[in-house]
């Protein structure tokens, strides 16, 4: 079975480097750093946010996204959403500061994106099979197009009780390529400009993009790979934080509630390996240069 959670006794935000085998690599890898006490303190008059009430009932999750600290998708009074943005941005200054410390071969590469609180419970919840999280899948946001940034993701597990967040990973992301791309087309000519001018993508569509899409749907519609691919599940304790390139790593949540999570985009060019990147590892499986 392959390498999938790399656990790491950190028990405080500022980090700590690794001389020997620097996370960069773990990570890189495709490894789940996994910090089983690395705890988000939830302080007392912020208590009451652990409800799904907080929700506006319209948005899955509750987000801050950008310098302008305005947050999205929750409903309450005005002194209650600047204490819930007083969580959710200490959430965000505190997974600065462990990444940070823990690559500093990115320091001052990686770019802060949503930051994002998910008061829902995970079993509950009803999607598309698109949308569904519960299958196994690589993050890539048809509306949203990377270019080929990598998605770094930080999570803390903030549930006031026992219930951890249940994972499924599965396996490297260049065995899972391999079985979809056979069946992905390429982007037709026109198409990137026709969904830029219709405002269906945030930026434009490139040839990466595309093929990411399409093996995060392929995947998520085959019931037998979801069911037979190899693969472990995993729980996430309460107080505990892990950190993954969601763009790389096969995961899906089966159950939990009350997480955190902060985003970053890394170029793939300042990976400390650049080839082990899915951009990479699409170009040479493809044969095809410059995807993005
Ligand atoms: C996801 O990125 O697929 C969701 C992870 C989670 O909500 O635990
Ligand atoms: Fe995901």
């Amino acid at each position: 079975m392959f390498e999938t959670i790399s656990e790491i006794d950190l028990r405080s935000w500022e980090g700590q480097q690794n001389p020997d085998l620097p996370f960069e690599a773990l990570i890189e890898d495709g490894r789940v750093l996994f910090f089983p006490h690395l705890a988000f303190d939830i302080l007392e008059g912020e208590k009451k946010f652990l409800s799904p009430d907080w929700s506006d009932g319209k948005s899955k999750n509750i987000s801050i996204r950008g310098p302008i600290a305005k947050i999205q998708g929750a409903q309450g009074s005005c002194e209650d959403l600047i204490l819930l943005t007083n969580l959710v941005t200490r959430f965000r200054t505190l997974a600065s500061c462990l990444v940070d410390q823990l690559f500093p071969a990115y320091r001052g590469k990686l770019q802060e994106g949503f930051t994002s609180y998910r008061p829902a419970r995970v079993e509950t919840r009803v999607t598309s099979w698109r949308k569904d999280d519960t299958r196994l899948h690589i993050d890539s946001f048809p509306s949203n197009p990377t270019g080929g940034l990598r998605l770094l993701r930080v999570f803390s597990n903030i549930h006031p009780g026992d219930l951890p967040r249940t994972w499924r990973v599965g396996e490297p992301f260049k065995d899972y390529a391999k079985k979809f791309l056979p069946n992905t087309r390429p982007l037709f000519p026109g198409q990137a400009t026709a969904l830029s001018l219709l405002g269906l993508t945030k930026s434009r569509r490139t040839e990466y993009d595309h093929l990411m899409g399409q093996l995060h749907d392929l995947g998520k519609q085959d019931l037998d790979y979801q069911s037979r691919s190899p693969q472990i599940r995993f729980d996430f304790p309460p107080g505990s934080t892990w950190v993954v390139f969601s763009d790389q790593v096969l995961h899906a949540v089966m159950a939990g509630q009350f997480m955190l999570e902060q985003t970053f985009y890394l170029k793939p060019q300042d990976l400390l390996d650049p080839s082990k990147g899915p951009l990479s590892v699409l170009e040479n499986l493809t044969g095809r240069r410059e995807l993005a």
